[in-house]
């Protein structure tokens, strides 16, 4: 019995221990683990620890648990975190990318590959999934989330929690998850990171807020509090958003962990000094305090002065305590520190053929002009671009368990899947980096950028020479890893101007070029797409990338991703998304064209360059056929919506047949249309399938402007297709 032992347990704790609990350091060093003699080590011994993360490798999180059990008081173990955000080892595509299968079981096996993975290294705890809507690809973080759309952005959220936590924290292949990050860290102003967001409170709920309740919904472990302000007071002292959001409202029982300092910070907010943002973070719902130590080394003094209650502080324990109960870590401090397991679990070929097929799935196929792809397994194919073996790029963002020297490049994948019968030539073309001012071999981020030495001009000429051999050019462009994640944000979403000058000679050759597009954002390809007959665009696919490219490429997998985020025509429609509202001076004019006095640009249209919703396939499939059971639905009603699904092409595929909604008059403003259903499904070539869908009352809910949930009885549009265009429409009306 839980509520007994942690009962218990706490008769036992001076004010001192408690406290520790609360304390969540970092191990310092990622790789090397703890030195005996440090620091850390003796705050454990004295129970002023409750877990640790960034450290890696069950002997070493082996011998920090043993300090805790063996060397502290009262031998409570420690909870041990990490970031494990897409994939440990084995790494799957960015967050991003993987948004784009639209396939929850493929995303959920994902989430519990990297759980029994991370497990069987000694983890306990990760920092995923990170949930935040983003409409603006400025913000590099947007790489780390599931899009703009809150609808998938739930589903997927759920589908994470599920993977990590498999419905029972007892199994020791399954690990906590923490939803992140509370709340509204996708929408800072100006797409810079950390930067002040200000929204109104009814587009926090409709359009922000339904992601993490999903996850809330799924029985998520922990929440990890954001670094940005929300209504003027920075999440993580936030009692607003902690509690009454999150604990009344959506009924949360697990803790709160604060970001990275993110108590410290309110310093710089302009909160107060560390006593009262510690107080403010404590008495707004924070459990824990990652790294800074301001619960440490404050709360005591803030209890004798009455500024916090000492059932606040027990409450705050307490939900610590239950959650290493639930892991079973007082059962078994060492449950996760199976060598054995380490040994037999971790980066198996078994993962990594998963992981390449789930990578295949995430790659969107933007062009194909002229039936450009698949290549053939014949002839003459040049390999062009600074991405083509470029190791260390391609698992992105937020890789950090991920077997370095392991990842399979666009060459190796490319060499491996064309096979004996074709000749693969390969020149660099042009340095990566966006700033030509870098010098070579520079250390940035951490890494090593490994410029190449010669000339942009020699450079340009090598690639000439290796294409000018060529039957086909592949152009293996984009972003570097470190271009997207934390605290990348850019201003411009082009590629970087040394690659587009290689691409542009690279298509005066003639010869038919494919983009290979790598990316942790929507880039603005707007030239591009002009100028390129085809354009498969990658993300950061993870340790199998090269394979799983190599395989659309060649026509092995048929591409079916699908852009969970808008792609702009120039960073000046940013922030764009499909589901935005209808103003009152809209276009009236279907082409896009200028109007004066009406909302547009004078120097761009509105709309993107790619929809949401929008993946092209080697087959092509014809929506027909459209139907709905009735034009009235009263509220405690069910209309079923059916379409035809064609595949008119040759090739077997994979389409996801996705429904909107649009709610046409309401008592707050509505957006032109939602997505409110998604269906995957597989079409051999020639086969056609109904695809029905369920509409019930609770699909056309919405928070009203006094934060109600509710429907609302009127006309409703239903519009059904391949994306978020889709113009097929049938439509019916809410009674009362
Ligand atoms: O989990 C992360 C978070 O997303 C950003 N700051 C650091 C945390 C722990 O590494």
């Amino acid at each position: 019995p839980k509520a007994e032992f942690v009962a218990e347990l706490m008769s036992k704790m001076t004010l001192e221990e408690k406290l520790g609990q609360l304390n969540l350091p970092s191990s310092g060093d990622f790789t090397t683990g703890l030195a005996k003699s440090s620091d850390i080590s003796k705050k454990i011994a004295e129970g002023k620890v409750g877990g640790l993360f960034n450290i890696k490798s069950v002997e070493k999180i082996k011998e920090v648990q043993k300090i805790a059990v063996e060397n502290s008081r009262l031998k409570i173990p420690l909870i041990f975190g990490m970031d494990v955000i897409h994939g440990y080892e084995t790494t799957f595509p960015i967050p991003l990318g993987l948004s784009c299968t639209w396939d929850m079981n493929l995303i959920e096996r994902s989430a519990q590959i990297a759980a029994q993975e991370a497990s069987a290294d000694g983890i306990n705890w990760t920092f995923s999934p990170m949930v935040d809507i983003s409409r603006d690809p400025r913000w590099g973080r947007i790489s780390e989330g599931s899009g703009e759309d809150p609808y998938l952005g739930s589903q997927i959220a759920k589908a994470m929690v599920n993977g990590y936590q498999q419905h029972d924290l007892s199994k020791n292949t399954s690990i906590l998850a923490c939803v992140k990050h509370f709340a509204l860290y996708g929408a800072p102003e100006a797409g810079r990171d950390y930067n002040t967001v200000d929204m109104s409170h009814i587009r926090m709920f409709n359009d922000y807020f339904p992601p993490y309740k999903a996850a809330v919904d799924a029985g998520v472990g922990s929440v990890m509090a954001s670094f940005n302000e929300v209504d003027g007071i920075p999440a993580t002292g936030n009692k607003w958003l902690m509690t009454d959001v999150l604990r009344k409202q959506w009924g949360f029982k697990g803790f709160v962990v604060t970001d990275f300092t993110g108590i410290n910070e309110m310093i710089d907010h302009g909160m107060g000094d560390l006593q009262t943002t510690s107080a403010l973070a404590m008495n707004a719902g924070v459990e824990m305090d990652m790294v800074g130590e301001g619960f440490l080394t404050t709360l005591k003094k803030s209890l004798d002065e009455k500024k916090v209650a000492m059932e606040r502080i027990d409450a705050a324990v307490k939900l610590i305590l239950e959650a290493k109960y639930d892991l079973g870590l007082f059962h078994d401090p060492y449950k996760y520190c199976d060598v054995k397991r380490a040994k037999t679990e971790i980066f198996t070929s078994n993962s990594r053929n998963e992981a390449r097929k789930i990578a295949a799935q995430s790659l969107v196929l933007l062009k194909n002009e002229n039936q450009t792809l698949p290549l053939k397994k014949s002839g003459t194919i040049a390999l062009i671009g600074p991405l083509v073996d470029a190791e260390e790029n391609m698992s992105g963002t937020w890789s950090v368990a991920t077997q370095k020297g392991s990842s399979i490049t666009l060459l190796k994948g490319i060499k491996e899947v064309a096979g004996k019968s074709a000749t693969i030539l390969y020149a660099k073309g042009s340095n990566l980096d966006y700033d030509e001012t870098f010098e070579t071999n520079a250390t940035v981020f951490g890494k090593t950028l490994h410029r190449d030495a010669r000339s942009k001009e020699e450079l340009i000429a090598e690639a000439l020479k290796v294409a000018n051999q060529s039957d086909v050019i592949v152009a293996a462009l984009g972003e570097s890893a470190e271009m997207s994640g934390e605290s990348s944000s850019r201003t411009k979403l082009e590629i970087p101007q040394a690659q587009k000058d290689l691409l542009n000679e690279l298509l005066k050759t003639g010869k038919p070029v494919v983009l290979v597009l790598f990316d942790g954002r929507p880039l603005v390809i707007k030239d591009e797409n002009n100028t390129v007959p085809a354009i498969l665009n990658v993300w950061f696919a993870g340790t199998e990338a090269g394979y799983a490219i190599a395989d659309v490429l060649f026509g092995d997998e048929n591409p079916s991703g699908k852009l969970t985020t808008t792609f702009p025509r120039s960073v000046g429609q940013v922030p764009i998304y499909y589901a935005h509202k209808n103003t009152g001076r809209p276009l009236s004019n279907k082409e896009g064209k200028f109007e004066k006095f009406r909302s547009n640009y004078l120097d761009e249209r509105n709309e993107p360059l790619f929809p949401f919703g929008f993946g092209l396939s080697y087959t092509t499939f014809d929506y027909s056929n459209l139907k709905i059971s009735s034009d009235k639905m009263d509220f405690s009603g069910k209309l079923k919506v059916t379409v035809d699904v064609s595949n008119t092409g040759n090739f077997d595929g994979k389409e996801t047949v996705q429904l909107y909604i649009r709610d046409i008059v309401g008592s707050v403003t509505r957006p032109v249309r939602e997505l409110k259903g998604f269906q995957k499904i597989a079409l051999k070539k020639g086969e056609k399938q109904t695809v029905s869908f369920d509409i019930t009352v609770e699909d056309l809910k919405f928070y009203n402007s006094d934060l109600q949930f509710v429907a609302e009885s009127g006309q409703f549009d239903v519009f059904v297709g391949g994306n978020s265009n889709a113009d097929k429409k049938v439509s019916f009306e809410l009674t009362k």
